[in-house]
């Protein structure tokens, strides 16, 4: 079953032909259908933007295209590492190709394509807007887009590749991330040991399946905020106050609606993969898993928005030893080594 991921792609038969504007030349795109895990719920994909195996090409080389930063040193591949789940590298913040750190976690990229929300303030409203701002963020990869694109029209195969994909020489930004997003709705992890148990193929150890219970009960109340049932994307997509602190350095959802009810506020983020993700919340402030379980075993620090979800606040969950380290094994089941090695993800230069 090592390849299985293969069968995750089906390619149907539909080829789409496209006339030009002017009515010369025609392209072919061939239709992508991204099968639905078992499991999984249904993925949103935006009318305008078909995934199509030329797309998703296009995509990955963005992906890891050097020529999309100011000083064509840096790519998004840069800060989300494939071998990591698409996090950077260990670092707690991320920083851009000027030097200047950022105050913010790069998330993993994982199961993307069912995601409502982007960013840990959750201020993109979809991948493909979300893709637009790496490139501008001057903590990032400070370039304009009009040079972008013009150094992307003078490298060699662009071209050709905005053609296949979009049946158009003349592209723009809204070309680049509808590809960038094609691709990343195409990474896909559905192959942990947690998935293998639901689906049934394996058992989990003891000490794993007491770890399930404590996250799948009152005991941890982990599955509250990172479900399992209802779509096994380990998040339930909405922004909570975990209880990491009562004075907020950054105010995160707050800072985009301005509503003092969002303040400290973050979106939930997916579990899956997370033995690999270090450091852990929206600042990396958690060098470990231990450490953040025993952030929640604390219960956390209160809040005037401090979620209701996080009811042992003050007392804590009083989990022994033991509990925690089961808990914290139950959390390396989400680990999907197939999906870290799977090559359609991996940079193609
Ligand atoms: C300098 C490092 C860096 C680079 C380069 C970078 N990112 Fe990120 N990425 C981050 C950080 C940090 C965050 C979290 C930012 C925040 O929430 O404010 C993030 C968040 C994201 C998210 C949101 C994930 C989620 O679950 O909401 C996506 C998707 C993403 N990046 C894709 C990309 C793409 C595509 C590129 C290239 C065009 C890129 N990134 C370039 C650091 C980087
Ligand atoms: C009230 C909802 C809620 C509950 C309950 C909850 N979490 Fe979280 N979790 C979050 C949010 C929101 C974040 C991000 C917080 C931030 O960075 O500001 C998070 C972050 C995490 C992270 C870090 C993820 C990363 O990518 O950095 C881990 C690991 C985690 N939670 C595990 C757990 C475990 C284990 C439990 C049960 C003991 C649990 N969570 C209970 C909402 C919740």
């Amino acid at each position: 079953m090592k390849n299985s991921w293969i069968l995750l792609f089906v390619l149907t038969i539909g080829i789409i032909s496209c006339k030009k504007d002017d009515g010369e030349e025609l392209f072919t795109q061939t239709a992508l259908t991204i099968e639905r895990p078992a499991g999984f719920p249904e993925m949103i994909i935006p009318a305008d933007n078909p995934t199509t195996v030329e797309g998703v090409a296009l995509g990955r080389k963005l992906f890891y295209e050097t020529l999309l930063s100011g000083n064509n040193t840096m790519s998004c591949g840069s800060c989300h590492n494939q071998s990591l789940a698409f996090t950077d590298n260990g670092r707690s913040v991320s920083t851009g190709i000027d030097g200047i750190q950022g105050n913010r976690n790069a998330q993993a990229l994982v199961n993307l394509g069912w995601n409502r929300k982007f960013f840990w303030d959750g201020r993109a409203q979809s991948l493909e807007i979300q893709a637009l701002e790496p490139i501008t963020n001057p903590i990032e990869m400070h370039e304009t887009w009009p040079n972008a694109i013009s150094k992307l029209k003078s490298a060699k195969t662009y071209k050709q590749d905005f053609y296949k994909a979009f049946g158009t020489n003349d592209f723009n930004s809204s070309h680049a991330v509808k590809a960038l997003a094609q691709f990343m709705r195409t990474m896909i992890s559905y192959n942990s040991r947690l998935d293998k148990k639901l689906r049934y193929e394996i058992n989990l150890t003891s000490n794993e399946l007491n770890g399930l219970v404590i996250y799948m009960t009152e005991r941890g109340d982990c599955f509250h905020c990172h479900n399992i049932d209802g779509g096994r994307l380990l998040t339930d997509n909405l922004f909570h106050n975990n209880g990491l602190d009562s004075v907020f350095t950054d105010s995160g959802v707050y800072g985009i609606t301005g509503d003092v009810n969002d303040k400290g506020k973050f979106l939930t983020p997916t579990l899956r993969n997370i033995a690999l993700t270090a450091p852990y919340m929206h600042d990396g402030r958690f060098a470990t898993l231990e450490e953040v379980v025993e952030h929640y075993n604390s219960g956390g620090k209160p809040s005037a928005t401090v979620d209701p979800l996080m009811k042992h606040v003050g007392t804590g969950l009083g989990l022994s030893t033991q509990d925690k380290a089961d808990l914290v094994a139950f959390l390396k089941t989400f680990t999907d080594s197939t999906f870290i090695t799977n090559p359609a993800f991996s940079n193609p230069f």
